[in-house]
């Protein structure tokens, strides 16, 4: 006999039904101290790697450099050791009673590729308390994550601390404040190679706005985002004057001389033919707008990523933002190696040049 579609509708319903009575009768635990009976952990996990490892075919994984660790590693302190623990620090006792337990990343990072632990990290894992990355935008601040992860299993105590600064703790307690947010800012932890920014010296308006911009989104970045979270309006303000007086050191340079003259006249001349102004005539100049930020002294790594962030429109910043993103779409790669190099170079205490240019918008 045929089975008409009436019968197979009604059995459709039925199972819907009887799966319904089931879950509100409350016989399916949903405690986490039980745990998971071994086949459902199979499952869930023998699933969740499934998901994983077609989620990241396809994905293309950039270069890693040292310039992502000291960054990645700060935020790996503050952001994922609470869960996961570090070299320096057991994860905590409560956290054995999550279910899942945050495994030891030493030894699953291993079985995961470099575009699988993308994915992980960007996107979580959905009903295991493990987080998305705070803002999407941002793949750069993921990736050096992953590199960070690849040398996390041979990273000891030492190395590790070396690494994240002291970026821990996070309380409303000023002086703690400024010692998390030291672990990444402190100025004797700057270099050229790093992604880090160079508050010291920087112009208190634009600290202030830089940080009012992480805290409403429209700079977007999941390193500080996690970083401002629990300041008060107060600790921003006191944070910004403190770094802005600070006397900035300076920075070494790997740079070509022919780099930096390419730099040097990209920032007093511009290019004209490729419609890019002169840096200095925004930046770095007597009577500059005290809104907009001085780059001399600042990481040549972390200069080329904020403008490719600006000529990929995912920079976002304060008030004026729009004005840079302008100036960015137009300048080439090797130009913005030249220019970050000049600029890097440059004395942050020095005076200030006269522009004669005036201001160009
Ligand atoms: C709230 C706790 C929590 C935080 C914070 C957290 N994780 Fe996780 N993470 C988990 C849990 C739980 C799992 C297990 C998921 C599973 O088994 O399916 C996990 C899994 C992972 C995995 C996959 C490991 C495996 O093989 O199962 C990686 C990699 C990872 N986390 C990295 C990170 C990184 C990097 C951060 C910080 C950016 C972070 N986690 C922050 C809870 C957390
Ligand atoms: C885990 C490392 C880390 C910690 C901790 C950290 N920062 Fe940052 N900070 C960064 C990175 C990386 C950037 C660049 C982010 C971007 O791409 O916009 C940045 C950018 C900034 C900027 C913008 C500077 C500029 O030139 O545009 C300010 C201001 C700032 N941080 C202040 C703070 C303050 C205040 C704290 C402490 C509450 C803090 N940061 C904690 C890593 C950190
Ligand atoms: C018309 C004015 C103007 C010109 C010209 C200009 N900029 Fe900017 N620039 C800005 C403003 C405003 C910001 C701050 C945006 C924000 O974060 O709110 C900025 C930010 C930046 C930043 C980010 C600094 C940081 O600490 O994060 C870099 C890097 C930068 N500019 C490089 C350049 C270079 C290189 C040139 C020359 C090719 C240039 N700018 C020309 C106005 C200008």
């Amino acid at each position: 006999m045929l089975i008409g579609w009436k019968q197979l509708a009604g059995l459709v319903v039925g199972i819907a039904l009887i799966g319904l009575v089931v879950g509100w009768s409350g016989v399916i635990g949903v405690e986490a101290s039980t745990g998971h009976w071994k086949i459902t952990d199979w499952l869930l996990h023998g699933a969740m790697r499934s998901s994983v490892r077609t989620a990241a075919i396809g994905t293309e994984v950039p270069t890693f450099s040292e310039s992502m660790l000291p960054m990645a590693a700060g935020h790996y302190e503050s952001g994922c050791a609470v869960c996961h623990g570090s070299p320096a620090m057991p994860p905590p006792a409560s956290l054995r009673g999550m279910l899942p337990v945050p495994p030891d990343l030493k030894d699953v990072i291993p079985t995961w590729t470099d575009a699988e632990l993308f994915q992980i990290v960007q996107h979580g894992v959905r009903f295991t308390g493990m987080p998305a990355w705070p803002v999407m935008e941002r793949e750069d601040e993921v990736w050096a994550m992953v590199a960070f992860l690849r040398r996390y299993p041979a990273l000891d105590a030492e190395s590790y601390r070396q690494l994240a600064g002291h970026a821990a703790s996070q309380s409303g307690d000023a002086s703690r404040v400024l010692e998390s947010c030291n672990g990444c800012h402190a100025p004797e932890r700057l270099y050229t190679d790093s992604l880090i920014p160079r508050l010291a010296g920087q112009g208190p308006a634009y600290l202030r706005d830089s940080l009012a911009a992480y805290v409403n989104g429209t700079r977007p970045s999941g390193v500080m985002a996690v970083a401002v979270q629990s300041l008060s309006d107060r600790d921003r303000e006191a944070l910004a004057t403190h770094f802005a007086s600070q006397t900035a050191i300076r920075l070494g340079t790997k740079a070509t001389s022919g780099q930096l003259g390419r730099g040097e006249q990209i920032a007093h001349s511009g290019d004209s033919e490729r419609r890019v102004p002169a840096c200095h005539s925004c930046h770095d100049r007597t009577n500059a707008n005290p809104s907009y930020p001085r780059l001399s002294g600042q990481p040549a790594a972390y200069l080329v990523a904020q403008l490719r962030l600006f000529s990929s429109g995912k920079r976002g910043g304060g008030p004026y933002r729009a004005v840079m993103s302008r100036v960015a779409v137009n300048l080439a790669a090797d130009d913005m190696a030249a220019v970050a190099a000049y600029f890097a170079t440059r004395d942050p205490n020095a005076e200030l040049p006269t522009y004669a240019g005036g201001e160009r918008r």
